[in-house]
């Protein structure tokens, strides 16, 4: 384990496999040691692994989330829970139908909310009356994003409605069976939330991140790099394989 800037710690992994198990003996720890932990979670092709492997630990009766509490990052705007392409049925099929977690324990923001403003402070608010979050599991955008915070000319702290950037929506393509699908905003935790979490896991890997992976962490803390954030945090866990670190020492 090497030791990165700030408080970061970085932990390098052969590959997205050996990346996925560290980062659910991770959570598992953190799970047992706080029963009832509060989570952030991810969506996306990164912790697809790491999904997988919790619900193994789950099976194997090594950890249960009877009493953990977890919120999403983010939701596409105008998908329901029911639509494939949405992060509510992604964490459904990839996670929590595999694993003893209460339905009124997990939280995701609303795609379809009537009043997407009230929708976004109620949020905000679940998450404060919760405690705030024990561990903030994220992956990285190619173009330095987190959740769906997007680059632009501040940090937004609160959770919000964002217009998804180009960069961003070629990058998720792949999830939908038509370009017009894509839906162009979604909602998303804002940085004051993801930066107020206790712990902050960001799982990175493959070649095509290694430069904005480098950015983020030694380049300057700058909007048009929301990722860069996280250098002031003081306790991240960097969780990357050896292609996305490929420019680190
Ligand atoms: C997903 C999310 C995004 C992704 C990021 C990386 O909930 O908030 O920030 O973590 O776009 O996506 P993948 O893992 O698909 O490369």
């Amino acid at each position: 384990m090497d030791r990165g800037r700030g408080f970061m710690r970085i932990i390098k992994a052969e590959d997205y496999d050996h990346m996925s198990k560290i980062a659910a003996d991770f959570i598992g720890a953190e799970i047992m040691l706080k029963p009832d932990a509060v989570l952030g979670l991810a969506t996306g092709s990164t912790p697809v692994g790491t999904y997988k492997y919790l619900s193994e630990m789950v099976k194997a009766g090594e950890i249960s989330f009877k009493e953990v509490r977890t919120f999403n990052l983010d939701e596409y705007e105008g998908l329901t829970a029911s639509d494939p392409c949405s992060y509510a049925f992604y964490m459904k099929e990839k996670l929590f139908e595999h694993i003893d977690i209460l339905p009124e324990n997990t939280h995701i923001p609303s795609g379809t909310a009537s009043d997407g403003e009230k929708e976004c402070a109620g949020y905000d608010a679940m998450i404060d009356e919760c405690g705030g979050i024990d561990l903030q599991l994220l992956g990285l955008g190619h173009n330095g994003h987190i959740g769906f915070n997007e680059p632009g000319n501040s940090f937004i702290t609160k959770t919000h409605r964002v217009e998804l950037t180009e960069s961003t929506l070629s990058a998720n393509r792949h999830f939908f069976h038509k370009e017009e699908d894509i839906p162009g905003a979604a909602y998303t935790l804002g940085m004051g939330g993801i930066f107020c979490s206790k712990r902050i896991l960001l799982l990175v890997f493959g070649k095509e991140k290694a430069e904005i992976l480098y950015e983020a962490f030694h380049g300057p803390v700058t909007p048009l790099v929301p990722s860069s954030l996280l250098q002031l945090h003081r306790d991240v866990v960097l969780v990357a394989d050896k292609a996305a670190l490929a420019l680190f020492d």
